[in-house]
């Protein structure tokens, strides 16, 4: 079915928001607000609807045309079209909302900070891509799909990765099969690939350097020092490496932490690779009743339902101060909002851009538990 729509707001998402005649919400990927839209109905339930953008007939005052040639195709940004700043406030306004959502505003403490960390650079800026390569060709997924939309640049991947493309070609022709590679840029700038290996072999790391060094001084200023801190999906200690200098002793748990002992190991780090909710039902409190805090910085889904059994492991062990860290908003924030459903109060909340040009956004939570 082919409509004629006038895009009010954008989805967090992603996707531009209409309604239809009879009122029916319709989301349309690739639209900003203010654009009339021909579009085709795809998918429809009884109140909302998606559609696929067939043609811009007027722009929205805030259109602007995406500088690579593959936006709309390839699977990677959402939002080129629309200038940063507009991005930044609806990242800022949704996670706001998610919170509002699952009924946080009335577990405020008394002077709740709230703070925005928009990114400097939004291009350019990831240090990790998966390549796709087929028939002599290098290439990102379509979206929802197996087909490699080719690409001679990334333009929000990191000049050093942009540089390989042209040799990941040859390889992969000599390889003469269908392979993925995966390319990570180490803040030495040194280049990585892993070639038709698992899903991040080269191990997780956020994918925005600079972004990242926010969250850590965020970090830095939110933790009270000399605490045992435990570092819950910690991977490789990326937040638990610059805070062992503030910290009595850091615990970095993770399924993929190092397993052996790493060369310059500070003293007051140790690493465990291990299940974080395993690790917690057999560890002991180290330092008796003495307060103790934790960085949780789990997958997409959040706590999901490990949340009961790891947060009553914390407050068995000490825990009075907790950071959530979240990728996913409404995942972060049921999380938050079970704590303080506990007891906790949320006192500090951040939001980081760590993936300009898309939706995700990168939330932050500090949440106590009064004594
Ligand atoms: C969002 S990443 C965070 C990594 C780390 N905090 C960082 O900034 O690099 C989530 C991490 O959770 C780990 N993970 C996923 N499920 C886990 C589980 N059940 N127990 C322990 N670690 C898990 C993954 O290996 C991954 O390193």
């Amino acid at each position: 079915m082919i409509q004629i729509l006038t895009i009010t707001d954008l989805s967090r998402g992603g996707a531009g928001v209409s309604r239809d005649e009879q009122g029916r919400v319709v989301f349309v990927p690739f639209t900003a607000p203010g654009d009339r839209v021909r579009v085709r109905i795809i998918e429809q339930e009884k109140r909302f609807a998606q559609a696929e953008l067939l043609e811009v007939i007027e722009p929205g005052p805030n259109r602007q045309t995406p500088p690579c040639p593959v936006f709309g195709q390839c699977g990677g940004c959402q939002w080129q079209h629309l200038p940063y700043e507009v991005q930044w406030q609806t990242k800022g306004l949704g996670v706001k909302h998610a919170l509002k959502r699952v009924g946080v505003t009335a577990h405020l403490a008394d002077g709740f900070l709230w703070e925005e960390f928009p990114a400097e650079r939004i291009w350019e800026y990831r240090n990790r891509v998966q390549l796709r390569c087929e028939d002599g060709q290098v290439g990102f997924y379509a979206p929802k799909s197996h087909r490699v939309i080719p690409v001679e640049r990334c333009w929000i991947a990191r000049p050093e990765i942009n540089a390989e493309i042209a040799s990941i070609r040859e390889e992969a022709v000599k390889r003469g099969r269908p392979s993925k590679v995966e390319v990570d840029v180490l803040p030495s700038g040194e280049v990585r690939k892993a070639w038709n290996a698992r899903h991040a072999a080269l191990g997780f790391r956020q994918v925005h350097e600079e972004q990242n060094e926010k969250i850590r001084t965020w970090l830095q200023g939110a933790l009270t020092p000399e605490r045992v801190l435990y570092d819950l999906f910690g991977g490789s200690g990326n937040f638990s490496l610059p805070l062992v200098t503030k910290m009595k002793h850091v615990h970095c748990v993770d399924v993929s932490a190092p397993s052996h002992p790493q060369q310059g190991q500070p003293e007051n780090l140790s690493f465990h690779r291990s299940d974080v909710s395993r690790w917690l039902a057999h560890a002991k409190s180290e330092f008796g009743s003495a307060p103790a805090a934790a960085v949780l910085d789990p997958p997409r889904e959040g706590l999901a339902d490990g949340f009961a059994g790891i947060e009553e492991s914390l407050r068995r062990m000490g825990v009075s101060e907790v950071v959530a860290i979240g990728c996913d908003p409404d995942s972060w924030a049921k999380d938050v909002y079970r704590f303080t459903r506990r007891g906790w109060s949320l006192e500090r909340a951040a939001v980081f851009d760590l993936f300009p040009q898309t939706p995700h956004v990168e939330s932050v939570a500090r949440l106590i538990r009064p004594s």
